[in-house]
């Protein structure tokens, strides 16, 4: 399928090929390769957050079995002052999918700069105006709507020369690249970075099968509704037809890949058609659209995962009641 700059798609790679280049939105482009894809159906995890998908997730962090984001705040409350000691003015914050930034006021809270600048950067405008709302009161926020790296490209435009960086990611988002990601993901972030700056991740660690299932199958279905909520978006944006009282959100551990896989399972035989892309999926009985891994990682592979992409570990803390790490990198 070829792709323009602006994401536009030649119209003549869809079946319906016209001679005319249409512009089709990177959504849709992605759902016409997850869907026709050859074994596996899969879809990329980011599309999950549209206005419901981003106030489903909202409600996912305040589920008792997702105590993910709990321990990661736990650790941010006690780490913010070390991490504040280390930046020196002129100094900027920015945030690689902030979400609401429910958890960043303790970041934000600990560094007493005047004027203090903070970038939350993410492809969701629900997320990002919850995030002004959140953290105006502790710095000047300047949202920044795009992917990861079209929202660094645009900050390495907007922060100072002079400026050290702390750039967070927290919530272990960085598990839910595949593995086979992560160090290249990593290792372009780093290639951004100014000798100096701070890389603040947070990463689940692996624990008790059961308590990581729960927290992503738990039994009011909200992770369900966040799950089928990827089907809504579809039939809302791309005059799609799924039923999505045909579908089935599983959750299950994959021992090997050391991951929690999301899918949502057919429950039938049948037919789903996607309006904008002028496309029929049939899916068998049983057959699953693969949503979402999420990584579980050790400190060790934490550790490695830092220096093979150009960074120094300068600190780490973690959580003992739902082990999850908090690490501190420098470029
Ligand atoms: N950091 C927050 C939110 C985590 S949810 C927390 O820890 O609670 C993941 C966030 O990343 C969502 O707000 C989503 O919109 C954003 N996101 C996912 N993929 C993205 C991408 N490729 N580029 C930018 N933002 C992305
Ligand atoms: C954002 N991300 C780290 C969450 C996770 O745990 O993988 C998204 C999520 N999916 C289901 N529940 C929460």
């Amino acid at each position: 399928m070829s792709m323009g700059r602006s994401g536009a798609l030649k119209a003549n790679s869809f079946p319906m090929a016209t001679t005319l280049d249409l512009p089709v939105s990177e959504f849709a482009a992605d759902v016409w390769a997850g869907l026709t894809a050859a074994n596996q159906k899969k879809l990329p995890p980011k599309y999950f957050y549209d206005d419901l998908g981003s106030k489903l997730f909202e409600a996912i962090t305040l589920l008792p079995e997702y105590e993910l984001s709990r321990a990661d705040e736990r650790l941010l409350a006690r780490c913010a002052g070390s991490v504040a000691s280390r930046l020196r003015y002129p100094c900027v914050v920015a945030e690689l999918g902030s979400g609401s930034g429910k958890k960043t006021n303790h970041i934000l809270g600990a560094i007493h700069i005047p004027g203090l600048k903070y970038y939350p950067i993410d492809v969701s405008s629900e997320a990002l105006s919850a995030c002004s709302r959140e953290l105006g009161k502790l710095a000047t926020v300047e949202v920044i709507n795009g992917d990861y790296f079209q929202g660094l490209e645009c900050l390495d435009r907007r922060r100072p020369d002079q400026s050290q960086l702390l750039l967070l990611f927290l919530g272990s988002t960085i598990g839910n690249l595949e593995r086979s990601e992560q160090h290249d993901f990593l290792c372009e972030v780093r290639g951004r970075l100014r000798p100096g700056d701070l890389f603040l991740v947070g990463a689940d660690l692996v624990k008790d099968v059961d308590r990581m299932l729960a927290a992503y199958d738990d039994p009011t279905n909200v992770t369900a509704a966040f799950n089928l909520n990827l089907l809504a978006r579809m039939n809302r944006e791309l005059q799609a037809d799924f039923d999505l009282r045909c579908f089935v959100h599983e959750a299950v551990w994959n021992r090997v890949e050391r991951r929690i896989e999301m899918h949502l399972i057919s429950r039938e035989d049948q037919d789903a058609r996607v309006g904008a892309l002028d496309l029929t999926v049939h899916f068998r009985a049983g057959e699953s659209i693969w949503t979402e891994s999420s990584h579980k990682f050790t400190m060790e592979e934490l550790k490695a995962l830092a220096e093979d992409s150009g960074f120094k570990v300068l600190d780490s803390w973690s959580d003992s009641e739902w082990p999850f790490a908090e690490t501190l990198w420098q470029a």
